[in-house]
């Protein structure tokens, strides 16, 4: 009910809607529409109740609330089930739980916080309170597990034209070709080449036989209203958030929603299509071809460039002599 009454807000804002004309609407009685107005306020969002002309939605609060995310939702399957919490130790690790249970794909767990966030490669990922996007979703591919990993590539083209999408609506003076993806799975801020800063992070875990994939855990950090000083001294130099980077705060939810619109998309073009109809897509958004990186090759840190990558999603690496090399996992560092 929450989320309808939002949704029937939405479409009309700034205007009064009577209890009579809501509760013919929503077939209950004034009284369930007065009870839900009285819900939503607890949870912070402002409603005018004016004699005679009846309620007006003001604002919003800042909170991931499921309803205020599938009030604004496009999606057919991602996200049409949101599993909420303010504070919990990874939504990676809940996810795994609900999946383990039978849950749906598109099933999304997201929080407000997380106590004990999980990055790539053992890392923390460091996920204050009501700043970022701190959220993983369940997904069930019918594709051969050494295809998996390019579901990391589908979901880093999702947010960066997520980010995008929402820089140019809201006219951000940040110019929308400054967000770009850096192999395999980061998503950058690159002011100019000497200042490029990560603003997300996607870390996708597979639970699966040697024949068979059971589920898909696709978990994304996004830095979205971080101040400086909200990040540990030690990231500084090199994470940034949305609003530090564009100046001015964001609006959470219409990020996930704009995101999870766009993923779905991409997701359902690669399992019909396969990968080589995301490819130029992930390629247009990378870094350019030639920039400097440094990578892991049996334990040696190598100088080259990027130059690309393959049909399989493999990252080209260029060595100095002009050889090219294929790199199947790793980190990339710029
Ligand atoms: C990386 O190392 O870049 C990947 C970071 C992934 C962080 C996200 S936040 C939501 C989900 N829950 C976690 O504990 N980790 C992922």
């Amino acid at each position: 009910m929450k989320k309808e009454l939002l949704q029937y807000f939405y479409q009309e804002p700034s205007q009064f809607f009577s209890g009579e004309k809501l509760s013919r609407r929503f077939h209950c009685t004034r009284a369930t529409i007065w009870k839900t107005i009285e819900e939503l306020r607890k949870e912070g969002y402002q409603i005018e109740a004016v004699p005679n002309r009846g309620y007006r939605l003001l604002s919003t609060p800042d909170r991931l609330y499921p309803h205020e995310i599938q009030a604004r939702l496009t999606t057919a399957w991602a996200g049409r089930h949101i599993q909420y919490h303010s504070r919990i130790p990874s939504t990676q690790l809940k996810a795994h739980e609900l999946a383990k249970g039978g849950a749906e794909e598109g099933t999304l767990v997201i929080a407000e916080e997380q106590t004990g966030g999980k990055g790539r490669l053992g890392r923390p990922w460091h996920s204050p309170e009501g700043t970022g996007i701190w959220m993983s979703l369940i997904l069930r591919p019918k594709l051969p597990l050494e295809q998996l990993p390019r579901i990391t590539l589908v979901t880093a083209v999702a947010i960066v034209d997520a980010i995008r999408h929402e820089l140019r609506r809201h006219a951000h003076p940040l110019p929308p070709e400054t967000i770009r993806i850096k192999w395999p799975n980061d998503v950058y801020v690159v002011l100019n080449p000497k200042e490029r800063k990560k603003v997300c992070g996607i870390l996708t875990e597979v639970n699966a036989e040697i024949d068979r994939v059971n589920y898909c855990i696709l978990g994304i950090g996004i830095n979205v209203n971080q101040k400086a000083q909200d990040f540990p001294e030690e990231l500084r130099h090199k994470a940034t958030s949305l609003a530090l980077s564009s100046g001015a705060p964001w609006n959470r939810v219409k990020l996930v929603t704009a995101f999870l619109a766009r993923f779905e998309t991409l997701y359902e073009t690669f399992q019909q299509h396969g990968f080589q109809a995301i490819k130029s897509l992930w390629e247009e958004r990378a870094f350019p071809i030639g920039t400097p990186i440094q990578v892991h090759i049996q334990d040696q840190l190598v100088s080259g460039t990027y130059q690309g990558i393959t049909e399989q999603g493999a990252l080209l690496f260029g060595h100095p002599n002009g050889q090219l090399e294929m790199i199947h996992s790793g980190d990339v560092l710029v």
